[in-house]
């Protein structure tokens, strides 16, 4: 069953994105080579509670940590740890805030100081593949239209997405119907209504699409050990016209 939101739902759920939108904000400022993944959730989990929101991932299914930060070639679900991150690195970082009982869920991959010129290009075509799938997100179309909006981009630029995991419906839980694959043909699944909140989230593979879970039962990885990036909006379909990026970074100052 699809849980439609209304226009007062709608509202919170855009604080609790932009709680997200504003914490990925100020990771992203605060990443450098040095910087360890697990200082980077300690940041994560203090500027979320002090925007009297609460970490959505720790405790989900036993998930330990606020963040999720991957590195390289780990797709999603890397656990932070005293790993630092060291110049030519890119790391997806992942994150959940719960504002009045509804969640907001947003990623972005960023590189680590100075990076090769292929990890920007595999950077770029996943957040584009990210914002063609958003563009599809309208009344009127199906939820595999924006599945193909992202496959089409991202094997025309000769990557491959992930099809382990998938989008999802998002609301009072992490995850509700329905599912937004990163692939399929168009015109099919469930029919895009007003109300709909989505979390539209490419996973994006620079050689081949397999991943593989590590010892620790949660870091996605590359089978091939090519790199990978992920990005992930909250979105809202509208009754007409392009969805509300609810977890959209705003051109502001984030205070520290
Ligand atoms: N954005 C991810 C998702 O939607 C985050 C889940 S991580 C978990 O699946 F730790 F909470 F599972
Ligand atoms: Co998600």
């Amino acid at each position: 069953m699809i849980i439609l939101k209304t226009p007062a739902e709608i509202e919170i759920m855009a604080q609790a994105s932009r709680v997200v939108a504003e914490v990925l904000q100020i990771l992203e400022n605060a990443i450098c080579p040095g910087i360890s993944t697990e200082e980077l959730d300690q940041l994560a989990e203090r500027e979320i509670r002090a925007r009297g929101a609460l970490p959505a991932f720790k405790g989900y299914r036993n998930y330990p940590k606020t963040l999720c930060a991957s590195v390289n070639e780990q797709v999603v679900h890397g656990i932070p740890s005293k790993r630092r991150l060291k110049e030519g690195d890119i790391v997806g970082l992942d994150l959940g805030a719960i504002v009045g009982g509804f969640y907001g869920d947003a990623a972005v991959t960023v590189p680590v100081g100075r990076v090769s010129d292929e990890a920007m290009r595999l950077i770029r075509i996943t957040e584009e593949a990210l914002y063609l799938g958003i563009e599809q997100a309208v009344v009127g179309n199906r939820i595999s239209d924006i599945s193909h909006a992202v496959q089409r981009h991202v094997e025309a630029a000769g990557y491959s997405v992930v099809t382990e995991f998938v989008g999802h419906g998002v609301g009072r839980q992490l995850h509700e119907e329905p599912q937004v694959p990163n692939y399929g043909k168009p015109g099919q699944g469930p029919r895009l209504q007003s109300g709909m909140v989505l979390a539209i989230e490419p996973m994006v593979n620079m050689g081949k699409s397999a991943v593989r879970i590590l010892e620790d039962r949660w870091t996605a990885v590359t089978v091939d050990g090519s790199w990978s990036a992920h990005f992930e909006h909250t979105i809202a379909v509208q009754p007409s016209g392009p969805p509300r990026i609810l977890s959209h970074r705003l051109q502001m100052a984030v205070q520290q």
